[in-house]
Order: C-alpha cells, then structure tokens, then sequence
C-alpha cells in the first residue's frame, strides 16, 4: 500500500500522526521532516503550511489534502505538483466556525464589551438594546462557512445579507455579487463578518475606503467588522483609522497578515478590538483526519474526490 506523508507546520503533528495511523494501520504514515523515507512511495500528502518546494520532490504523488479549509498558502508555491489539491469540508470545523461568528456576532449586538469594561468599573449602567431582528448582519464569502453561518444568524433572528463571487439562491436571504454588488452589500451591512478565502482578487479588500461604506446610522449606532476568513483580506492599518474616526464601532480579529500578531501591534490594546489567535475554527484530528481517509479510499475505490480546490480561482 503506497505511503501517506504528514508535513505540517505551526500545529503539533504528534496527535495528527497517530490518529492516522489507528485509524489506517495498513498504512504507512510517514512524517516530514525527519521520517520521509523514500520519496517515491509517497502517494498522498496530508499537509498545513508546508515549506515551498517540499511537495515537488514527490515524483508519484496522487493528491494533496490540506488539513485546513484554506489553501492560499498551498497555492503560492510556485512548484507545486499538478495533482487534486482537496481541502476540508467537515462538520465538525464548520460547527467551530458557526460557533466564533454567533459568538462575536452577539458580543457586539448585545455590547458585552461595554457591560465588561463597567463590571471593571463596577458600574450598573443600561445601554439601548436593539433586538437582533433590528439588526442586519452582511456575510462576505458564501461558501460552507459563510452559508452555514448566514443560516445560523437568521435562525437566531437577524436580518442577514451576503455578497460572493457568483449569484447564490438562500432561502430568505437577500444577496449581492461580484464587484457591481459590493456597495450595495455594505449599504445594508451594520456587523460585516468575512469568511473570504485569501486570492488574488481578494488580498486587502479590507481597506479604509470599504469599511467607510458600511452602515452605520442603524440601531447599533455604529458599524462592526468580525474577520474570520483570512489576515491578508485585511489592512491592520485602515482598520485602526477606521477605528479611530469612527468609521468602525468595534472589531473582532481572529486573523491577521503577519501570524502570530506582534506584541507591538496597537490593536492588542485598542478598547474596540477582541483578538483571537486564529483559532475561529481548529482542524481537530480526532474528527477530521477520518474525513480525510474516506476520500482516499474513495479516490482507490476508483471515485472521484470531493471538495477539489480550483487553482484558476484560488480556492
Ligand atoms: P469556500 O471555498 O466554501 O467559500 C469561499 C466563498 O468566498 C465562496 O462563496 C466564494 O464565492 C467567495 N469568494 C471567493 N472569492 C471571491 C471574490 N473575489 N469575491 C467575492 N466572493 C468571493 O470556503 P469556506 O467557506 O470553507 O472557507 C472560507 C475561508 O475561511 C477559507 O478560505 C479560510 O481562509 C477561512 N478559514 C478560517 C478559519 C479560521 O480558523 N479563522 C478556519 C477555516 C477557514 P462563490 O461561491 O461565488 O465562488
Ligand atoms: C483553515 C484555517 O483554513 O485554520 O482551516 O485557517
């Protein structure tokens, strides 16, 4: 049976390494950097944010799965193996991601930076509360993610808009597309949530002169960014301004252009600003390394794969 090889970088690979091989004993699992072995029995590699260069050494390479659903820095290796880059699509990584937006959807609907800032201050203070269906949420990126999470807020009761790339039918959710719909969907937006993958034509859409355009004159009094999809979609900069001048009433960051976030960085301390350490939505081996073996047996079985990234687009 040929080998599977793990190359993955800024996560621990240990609990990676041996959930794959309890759960396919017959197989091989090798591990970069140390455990490769014979690059020509390497039919699939399982990889996060491997070095530039490593996947071209495998000459009889099959696929590439990406443990994590995005795959821009996969694609900017210029030698990349032509052969099916799958990433994940997997329940439990979409239930995170619908857990982080609800959560910071609701932290800024319901101000509970405000009640924290007084409980510091020991202060019995009510704000004016619109309820969520007074409220517009706008997603940016209507793929499993956004989708899913579009649903979930108009469940809990918000007005939901989004805008993606093509025309997309959600039931009960007006949305826009492409550049033509862009300033409509941020006329209607007060909390902006983006679950964009990083390509090139969305690389620092993030900019003052977009954050300027959402609504701020609806009940919240003010406008919202929840970044969820990528850091390089954003400009650290033009998010600070737009802070400062008000532009933005507060922001939730969970990603950031340059990983980890410098210690330098004013956003750490800025009063408006919740940081997460891009953690929005893990990739847990426990549940998705069987996701990923399904496929294998599949693709042996003769089966196409699914979820196989389209390079032309980026993602
Ligand atoms: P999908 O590929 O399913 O969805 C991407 C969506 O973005 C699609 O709806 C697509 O539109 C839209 N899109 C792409 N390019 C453009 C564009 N130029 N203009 C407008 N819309 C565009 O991805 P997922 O939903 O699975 O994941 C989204 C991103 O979330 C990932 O790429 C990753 O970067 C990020 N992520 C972050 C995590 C975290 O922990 N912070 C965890 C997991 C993912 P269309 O459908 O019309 O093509
Ligand atoms: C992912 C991520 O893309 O963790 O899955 O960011």
């Amino acid at each position: 049976m040929s080998a599977l090889l793990l190359a993955i970088t800024r996560w621990d690979p240990k609990e990676w390494a041996e959930r794959f091989q309890a759960l396919s004993p017959a197989r091989e699992v090798r591990q970069w950097p140390d455990g490769v072995g014979d690059p020509r029995e390497v039919a699939y590699a399982c990889v996060w944010m491997p070095p530039h260069g490593l996947l071209a050494t495998f000459p009889n390479l099959q696929a590439i799965f990406s443990l994590g659903a995005g795959v821009d820095q996969l694609l900017a290796d210029p030698s990349l193996p032509q052969v099916p880059i799958v990433r994940i699509v997997d329940p439990d990584l979409t239930m995170r991601m619908r857990e982080y937006v609800t959560l910071h959807v609701l932290l800024h609907q319901r101000r509970q930076r405000v009640y924290l800032a007084q409980q510091r201050e020991r202060l019995w203070r009510d704000h004016d509360q619109p309820a969520a269906s007074e409220v517009t949420v706008g997603i940016m990126g209507l793929g499993t993610l956004g989708r899913d999470a579009a649903t979930t807020l108009k469940r809990i009761g918000f007005q939901v808009v989004g805008w993606g790339r093509r025309p997309k039918d959600l039931p009960d959710i007006e949305t826009f597309h492409g550049p033509a719909g862009l300033d409509h969907f941020l006329a209607r937006s007060e909390i902006l949530v983006v679950l964009l993958p990083a390509t090139p034509a969305t690389e620092g859409i993030l900019k003052l002169s977009l954050l300027r355009k959402l609504k701020r004159d609806g009940p919240l009094g003010g406008a919202y960014l929840i970044n969820a999809g990528r850091g390089r979609l954003q400009i650290d900069a033009d998010i600070q301004a737009a802070l400062d001048e008000g532009s933005l009433a507060g922001a939730s960051l969970d990603v950031f252009p340059i990983e980890p976030l410098s210690r330098q960085s004013p956003l750490w301390s800025h009063p408006k600003v919740t940081i997460t350490p891009h953690n929005a939505a893990a990739s847990v081996p426990r549940t998705l390394v069987a996701n990923v073996l399904a496929q294998i047996e599949r693709f042996e079985a003769g089966h196409p794969l699914s979820n196989v990234v389209d390079r032309d687009v980026g993602y």
